[in-house]
């Protein structure tokens, strides 16, 4: 079945000097702007665009708009945000697949861009063949959480909740081959339970709605979560990776709350279309490092729960090994799973 979310793209532009919005073409969107110094050599010239394939306020657009502006600096350009949602991130993964190769139309992606092969039958990109890897950026831990209303207490409570009512627990996530999409389906085949989903176009609406109450649970990135558990906005489970995290002290890992088999994080990389020149990569990736060690970068993550990759894996080598790597991973689990979209 493929996702019910609809197309929208929105614009933001980031600046070096601060975020300034701006009144978007599409109705109802908004903008923001980056500029910097200049590096020389031709590239960039203009706007660079950073496609994010989820909708603003999410998780992947927390960590692009993060990273954009110290990339502008460096690279002595603008960069321009977009938001192209819809169908766990693959109509903007679609887009950027068929831009200009030109180094000015550049993805921001997760752990969907390996998961989507096996997912969408009529995919109308090949991740390995269509795009240029440019550099992996973080890897971001999942929570459970729930409306805090939401009876079951702790994560054993949760199971047993699920089994007992499976058909009016409802499960938000943001499209098939989202995180959120995977970490439930991990869920549902570790409890052996069947659940309602309900997909939205990011983590970002779903989130919004798990606080008002209108769905039950969800898994999503600490960079989405951290700001509402903090706040007691929403209730949380545990963490879905094997250490604890720094900034959520006393919320359990998904082994020590009993449910070991629940184990994923989020990984983050930029693409470029396959053919654009090997020194605009370059350009990129250079940016992309100096945007990861910056400390306003570091410490913005580390409240968030996450933090940079480290330099080495900040490479098109090192994204690209990862890419494969996890398509054969995905490509099995989902398989196993006989989940499809399409
Ligand atoms: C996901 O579940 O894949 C993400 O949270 C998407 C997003 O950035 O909204």
């Amino acid at each position: 079945m493929r996702t019910t979310s609809r197309y929208r793209a929105s614009t933001r532009i980031i600046t070096a000097i601060g975020v300034v919005s701006l009144v978007a073409a599409c109705a109802g969107n908004g903008g923001t702007t980056a500029t910097g110094g200049a590096t020389g050599g031709g590239y960039p010239d203009k706007n660079i665009t950073f496609v994010v394939p989820f909708s603003a306020g999410g998780p992947t657009d927390t960590v692009t708009r993060m990273i954009a502006e110290p990339m502008a600096a460096k690279l002595g350009g603008k960069i321009v945000v977009q938001n192209v949602e819809g169908a766990g991130g693959t109509v903007g993964a679609g887009e950027v697949a068929r831009a200009d190769p030109d180094g000015y139309t550049v993805l921001m992606h997760h752990i969907g861009m390996s998961t989507a092969p096996a997912l969408y039958q009529n995919l109308d990109y090949k991740p390995l063949e269509d795009f240029q890897t440019v550099g992996l950026v973080t890897e971001v831990p999942m929570t459970i959480v729930a409306r805090k209303d939401f009876a079951p207490k702790t994560l054993q409570e949760l199971v047993t909740h699920v089994k007992a009512n499976a058909s009016k627990v409802t499960l938000a996530n943001a499209g098939i081959g989202a995180a959120s999409h995977l970490c439930g389906l991990l869920f549902q085949t570790a409890t052996g339970v069947k659940l309602q989903e309900v997909p939205y176009e990011g983590t970002g609406p779903a989130l919004t709605d798990l606080v008002g109450g209108q769905v039950d649970f969800m898994c999503d990135q600490t960079t989405n979560t951290s700001g509402q558990i903090t706040a007691g906005e929403v209730k949380a489970y545990a963490v879905t990776t094997p250490e604890r995290v720094k900034s959520l002290p006393d919320l359990p890992t998904t082994t020590e709350a009993g449910l070991p088999q629940l184990q994923v994080s989020v990984w983050h990389g930029l693409y470029v279309p396959k053919a654009t020149p090997p020194e605009v990569v370059q350009k990129l990736t250079e940016a992309l490092k100096v945007a990861l060690a910056d400390q306003k970068v570091i410490d913005q993550m580390a409240k968030l729960g996450t933090a940079p990759v480290p330099a080495e894996d900040a490479t098109a080598e090192a994204h690209r090994t990862k890419l494969q790597e996890q398509i054969g991973t995905w490509g099995k689990v989902i398989a196993d799973a006989g989940v499809k979209a399409s």
